[in-house]
This record gives structure tokens, sequence and C-alpha cells, in this order.
């Protein structure tokens, strides 16, 4: 079988995106957090807050199936500079099927390998939370950003969320929160917020 064919064949034996995302959410709600994949219109939102120019890595936390993932590089950003991280290893693999030049990691955001990342030689200079951190308690929330803390300090993070006001208790976890941009055309409407350790 020639490249192109077998290419053609792992295209179609590939899940199709909502079908995964559907069944991941069905057999782990929380987890997942929403029914569906982010829309472009948000992913285009969130490349909007990345500097095209820089050779700084972004680290995306839960992948799912890549609809942000896409946006990035559907924008211009190189898909050399995406790491993304992934719980599921169903999806992760789906996603290095998806994305052969992009790194993807099958780990635990709130255990990051933290080496690892150091170990690339290259500054992880945005954080991308895709994880339903709204959904969690104030102890998993100050793990998160401990874990980013330690990958890409002084950072932040961007969430993107469906919640109208602040998704996090910013003040009560040391952060500033700044509400970036908000689209109707997700499903639910969503928000992009970037937070960021208090100086
Ligand atoms: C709301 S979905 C977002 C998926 C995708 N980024 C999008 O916008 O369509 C949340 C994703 O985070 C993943 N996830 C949840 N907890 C995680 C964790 N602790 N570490 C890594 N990924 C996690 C889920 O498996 C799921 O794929």
């Amino acid at each position: 079988m020639s490249e192109a064919q077998l290419a053609t064949s792992q295209k179609k034996q590939r899940p199709h995106d909502a079908a995964l995302f559907f069944r991941r959410w069905l057999s782990n709600p929380l987890q997942m957090g929403s029914i569906i994949p982010s829309s472009p219109k948000l992913g285009a939102l969130i490349a909007k807050q990345i500097d095209k120019r820089s050779s700084s890595l972004i680290l995306e936390l839960g992948a799912g199936t890549g609809a942000i993932t896409k946006s990035l590089i559907s924008a211009g950003i190189s898909p050399g500079r995406i790491v993304v991280v992934e719980i599921v290893p169903e999806m992760a693999d789906h996603l290095r099927a998806k994305f052969s030049q992009t790194s993807v990691l099958q780990a635990d955001a709130f255990n990051l390998p933290i080496q690892s990342l150091k170990d690339t030689g290259t500054e992880i200079g945005t954080v991308i939370c895709g994880i339903p951190l709204v959904l969690l308690n104030e102890a998993k929330q100050r793990q998160f950003i401990q874990q980013v803390e330690a990958v890409a300090p002084g950072r932040g993070f961007l969430l993107y969320t469906y919640c109208v006001t602040s998704p996090l208790p910013h003040r009560t976890l040391g952060l500033d929160a700044q509400r970036l941009d908000w689209t109707p055309l997700n499903f639910p409407p969503a928000s992009v917020w970037h937070y960021r350790p208090k100086k």
C-alpha cells in the first residue's frame, strides 16, 4: 500500500470528531465539560491572542479532538510550536493521527511531565486551558495553577468558558483576571479569559 493510500485509509478509520467527543462525554461528562468540540470561531479568538512571530511554545491542556489546535494552525501558527496534553488515551491517539507535526502528550494536566517540557529547551509562551476548571474544587484549581507556574512562570493561562462571569474565584486564588473576548458562535456561547499570578 502506498503512503497516500495508507493516509487515506487511516483518515477513513479515524472516528468522526463529534462522535468521539460525544461518546467520551457520555462516559465521563465532568471530565469533558462539553458535549461537542469548540467552534472554529472560538478557536480563532484564542489564536488572536498568540504572537505568530514568536518561536515560544504553546501548551494546550485538554485538547480533546483538536478543535482549538486546528484553529491555531489555520491562523498561521506553526504546528511544531504546539504541544498538546490530553488525558484520554483514545483522544491522544486521535490527536497524533490528526496532527503529525505537533507534540501530543497523553498526560494529566494536574501532574504534568515538567522535566520533559523543560528539556525541550524552548520556553512556553502561552498556556491554553480547555479543562473545565469551573467544575473543580478550589484545591484542584490551585494545583492546576501550580502546574502552569512550574512550566511557564508568570505567564498565566488562557481559559475558555461558558460562564457569564469569571469561572474562577481569581482573587482567592491570587490571580489577576481579564475577560478578553466573547463569541455567540459556539455552543454554548463562550468567553476567553486570561488569568495570571498577581504581581
Ligand atoms: C471541554 S473539552 C475541550 C476539548 C477541546 N480543547 C475543544 O475545545 O474542543 C475538555 C478536554 O479536557 C480533557 N481533560 C480533562 N481533564 C484533563 C486532565 N486532567 N488532563 C488533561 N486533559 C484533561 C478532556 O478529556 C477533554 O478532552
